[in-house]
């Protein structure tokens, strides 16, 4: 039977939303919070009709959004439509996205019980003065309690969110973070560069020159630290932002980068099944009537062709630690990379920004800076 990711959009946030953020998230719509669980448990009940029978679910996701933000039963409530209308695999993954700041006794040992066996703490970093920064609600005392508190109910599987190149964050504050990392004994860090965002605070801030973000040299030397600091403490890179204990890499984000199949949940939800992409809409109340008339509310259906897949392929796993299967590669997709891409290897290669070894085409640890380069050369 095949195999399928599912994904849980939960689009609210803690009062204020963060100046850096432009995900699909409100802050003033909890009083709706009700409505829109009955809803994904009804699009839950229609996508089993359909998906339910044909597959087995190898990791569960919910992310945001701050599911942690849903009020005590929310989470029970889905996961049990899922369990009733789709068959899980033993070993499936279970994430639930958190906020330090929401974190309870009561709602984690909620998660633990209805069937969550990962969590992921978004932190972003240790420092007081750069979190009210850049707009986040939790300080640096919450966050660790957090992740104490994950740890005492019983969470085996604790992830941590950090960002770098943010406003005013200097190496050593990075370093800061990366060591309580290792301390605190988490076994999956996520470490994502800022990206600025059109249309947040933070961008028009750094516009208008009142405030400064970090050079992109800069942010590299920070990538690379926390590179040497959780390499060295066993969290080992297994994709550009994502480091892991062995065997705590993320099936989930593992899925995506196998361009596996998945099927999202919620407003702004983006699926990806029998080689086609499909989005629900983002649009809160047109979500909301779509699935109260029975309908999926898909807005967008993109059939990829094979060179459209080849493409991704290409990007999706030269991202990751393993690399490129040569022979699955070809066998997919037809062609023959290594003779079809020859001068563009051999330059890659004489360069040391790639390696061919046991039948995989691999990125070199310290070629990441350019890997963008180095995918549109193969493509
Ligand atoms: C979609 S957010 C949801 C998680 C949760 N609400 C939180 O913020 O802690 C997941 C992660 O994306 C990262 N993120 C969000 N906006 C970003 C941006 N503009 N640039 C880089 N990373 C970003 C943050 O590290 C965040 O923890
Ligand atoms: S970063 Fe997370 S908490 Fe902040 S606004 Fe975005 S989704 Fe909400």
């Amino acid at each position: 039977m095949k195999t399928l990711a599912l994904y849980f959009h939960i689009p609210f946030c803690n009062g204020k939303k963060c100046d850096y953020c432009n995900f699909v998230s409100y802050v003033d719509k909890d009083a709706q919070m009700e409505k829109y669980v009955d809803a994904l448990i009804k699009e839950i009940k229609l996508r089993g009709e359909k998906e339910g029978k044909e597959y087995k679910i190898s990791s569960v996701y919910f992310g945001g959004g701050t599911p942690s933000v849903l009020k005590p039963g929310m989470i029970t409530n889905i996961m049990i439509a899922i369990k009733q209308n789709f068959k899980l695999l033993q070993n499936v993954e279970i994430t639930i996205e958190c906020n330090p700041e929401t974190a309870t006794e009561d709602k984690l040992r909620e998660y633990l019980i209805a069937g969550i066996n990962r969590i992921s703490f978004g932190v972003q970093t240790i420092n007081d003065k750069i979190l009210n920064l850049i707009g986040r609600r939790h300080n640096s005392k919450q966050a660790k309690e957090a992740i104490m508190l994950a740890k005492k109910v019983g969470f085996k599987n604790i992830s941590v969110d950090m960002m770098l190149g943010l406003p005013k964050q200097t190496l050593g504050d990075v370093k800061k973070m990366t060591k309580f990392l290792i301390k605190s004994g988490v076994n999956h860090v996520s470490a994502y560069s800022l990206i600025l965002e059109k249309g947040t605070v933070l961008y028009d801030k750094v516009k208008v020159g009142a405030l400064s973000v970090p050079s992109e040299d800069d942010t590299v030397e920070m990538y690379n630290l926390v590179y040497d600091l959780l390499s060295k403490a066993g969290l080992k890179r297994y994709e550009v932002s994502n480091f892991a204990m062995l065997d705590y890499e993320s099936k989930h984000n593992q899925n995506y980068w196998k361009l596996g199949e998945y099927l999202a949940f919620g407003i702004g939800g983006h699926s990806y099944m029998n080689d086609t992409r499909f989005a629900n809409t983002d649009d809160f109340d047109k979500y909301i009537k779509s699935i109260e008339e029975n309908t999926f509310p898909i807005v967008m259906v993109e059939k990829l062709s094979l060179t459209m897949r080849r493409e991704e392929a290409i990007m999706l796993e030269l991202r990751t630690r393993e690399g490129l299967n040569i022979e699955e590669f070809d066998d997919k997709f037809g062609g023959h990379i290594l003779r079809d891409k020859k001068k563009e290897i051999e330059f890659l290669s004489s360069k040391g920004f790639i390696s061919l070894r046991n039948g995989y085409i691999k990125v070199s640890e310290n070629a990441y800076y350019v890997l963008n380069s180095i995918i549109m050369k193969l493509i």
